[in-house]
């Protein structure tokens, strides 16, 4: 058996499943997150290790642990953890949501300036990266900085408690800025720039290596077998990817969670030199490009929730039979990361008339967000990667009536899949090919994720959408300008 363990922001996952990939159980323990200030996200390291414990006893009362070969992990990225000489917690982690570094990320984007960024990392500064966080930590709190000995992502630490090992993988690696993704090495030009040094980072492993052993006290605790692998695993949306089965060149999925995220896998570093979405290595020996929309399913929420309709299932329902027209909604609730990377463009609806109802702006935030993951595909498109199909996952998948919308607006297939474990199913993956369960990632994907709905682009349909993006792209230009002006 193997287990993965799915390092989220509200709770721990973990799930245990046998060599065909076949879920047995799971288990979840919810952690806080702490918001000392606005705009500020962190959470308690021992937080997370406290949680897996308890996740491991429930575990333990399912199944004989003493079967685990191994143990794998998908883990929020970006989070800053940073431990003394004596191995104890500096400080709380902070998260990829934390927004505090706006400073810090400029001085990266303007002074360093993203030339020298994407030349160096592959990518230019967000503010959830972890090197803008090193710089705020240096700035703000020099006594800590000087403490540092150990600077790790949130799953390492957890997989350094486990194992003891202070490892990370290339994928959670590439999301720190600190690392050059096309050499699979850390960027000696941003340590240099942030003043730290290699010996306070962790060894660098491909996702799928086992690291070392579980801790014979640990193992002990538990009921694990003291010859248990530990496999770093890697960053969530990498990991998840595994855990759809998008491992082959140019194959892409979408998740249509909270925040919404175009992947694609790609034999090659993707270099597209404006750095307009993110460049990172894949969890299986490869590359993959990615783009963030940061309000997704949560500009539908936003939605249900503003005109008190609480089940999206009837919203879906109103807008089954019902066509497209000239509203238009820009889903910038929070800014926008991928691909215009700007936190001061706005949501938007424009185009009312008295003959709409709640139905017609339903329909236009369904497209409206569609619209910002199009924006991202095009550029994918453009750097002369084709993408034919996608598999989905997260909330969004519930609903056809999105789907199909989705597949004309994309102008590709779009694919739901027999699994809702994504993460954890992905570690578990990657457990199994760290303990040589099969020869592959891909030979293991194929065994066991397997398309279900599948929703292909109407020809009509896509010509109508296409004429409406040209117009959001308008919309987003003016947008951007009214309030960068302000
Ligand atoms: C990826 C990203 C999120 C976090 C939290 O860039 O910010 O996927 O890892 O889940």
């Amino acid at each position: 058996m193997y287990i993965g363990v799915d390092l989220g922001t509200s709770s721990v996952k973990c799930a245990l499943a046998d060599k065909d990939g076949k879920i047995l159980c799971s288990a979840t323990e919810e952690y806080p997150l702490l918001i000392p200030k606005e705009g500020w996200s962190e959470q308690n390291p021992e937080d997370w290790f406290n949680a897996i414990k308890k996740v491991f006893v429930a575990l333990s009362e399912k199944a004989d642990l003493s079967k685990v070969k191994g143990i794998s992990f998908s883990g929020q990225m970006h989070g800053m953890v940073c431990l003394d000489k004596n191995d104890k917690v500096i400080r709380p982690a902070l998260l990829w949501n934390d927004q505090r570094t706006v400073k810090e990320t400029d001085y990266l984007n303007k002074v360093i300036g993203e030339k020298a960024l994407i030349e160096h990392t592959g990518n230019r500064a967000v503010t959830g990266f972890t090197a803008p966080k090193v710089l705020w930590l240096k700035e703000n709190e020099p006594e800590n900085f000087k403490r540092v000995d150990k600077i790790m992502l949130p799953k390492d630490y957890i997989s350094y408690m486990l194992s003891g090992v202070f490892a990370t993988d290339v994928s959670d690696a590439s999301g720190t800025l600190y690392f050059d993704v096309k050499n699979r090495k850390w960027s000696a030009f941003m340590l240099d720039i942030l003043g730290i040094n290699e010996s306070q980072l962790p060894k660098v492993y491909e996702s799928y290596q086992a690291v070392g052993k579980i801790k014979p006290e640990i193992a002990k605790e538990f009921g694990f077998s003291p010859d248990m692998k530990v496999v770093i695993g890697g960053g969530d949306q990498a990991v998840g990817a595994i855990g759809t089965g998008t491992v082959e060149n140019n194959t892409a999925s979408i998740s249509l969670g909270t925040s919404g995220v175009v992947f694609v896998a790609c034999e090659k570093f993707f270099d597209e030199k404006k750095g307009s979405l993110h460049s990172f290595c894949h969890a299986n020996g490869k590359y993959h490009t990615m783009g963030v929309t940061l309000s997704a399913a949560g500009s539908l929420k936003w939605w249900s929730e503003t005109i008190k309709e609480k089940d999206i299932r009837v919203l879906m329902d109103e807008i089954k039979d019902l066509p497209t027209d000239d509203l238009l909604f820009l889903p910038y609730l929070s800014g926008e990361r991928s691909p215009i990377n700007d936190p001061y463009v706005k949501g938007t609806f424009m185009g009312l008339t008295l003959m709409q109802t709640r139905a017609n702006m339903t329909k236009s935030v369904i497209e409206g967000i569609s619209f910002s993951l199009k924006d991202c595909l095009d550029v994918i498109n453009n750097a002369g990667i084709t993408v034919k199909k996608a598999r989905v996952i997260g909330g969004g998948t519930r609903s056809d009536v999105w789907l199909q919308t989705l597949a004309n607006i994309l102008g590709i297939t779009v694919s739901t899949i027999n699994t809702a474990d994504g993460g954890a199913l992905g570690a578990i993956i990657l457990a199994m090919c760290g303990c040589l369960e099969y020869n592959s990632i891909e030979e293991a994907c194929k065994k066991i994720i397997k398309e279900e709905k599948v929703f292909t682009p109407q020809e009509k349909e896509v010509k109508t959408y296409q004429a409406k993006f040209a117009k959001y792209k308008e919309l987003q230009g003016f947008v951007r300008g009214f309030y960068n002006e302000k």
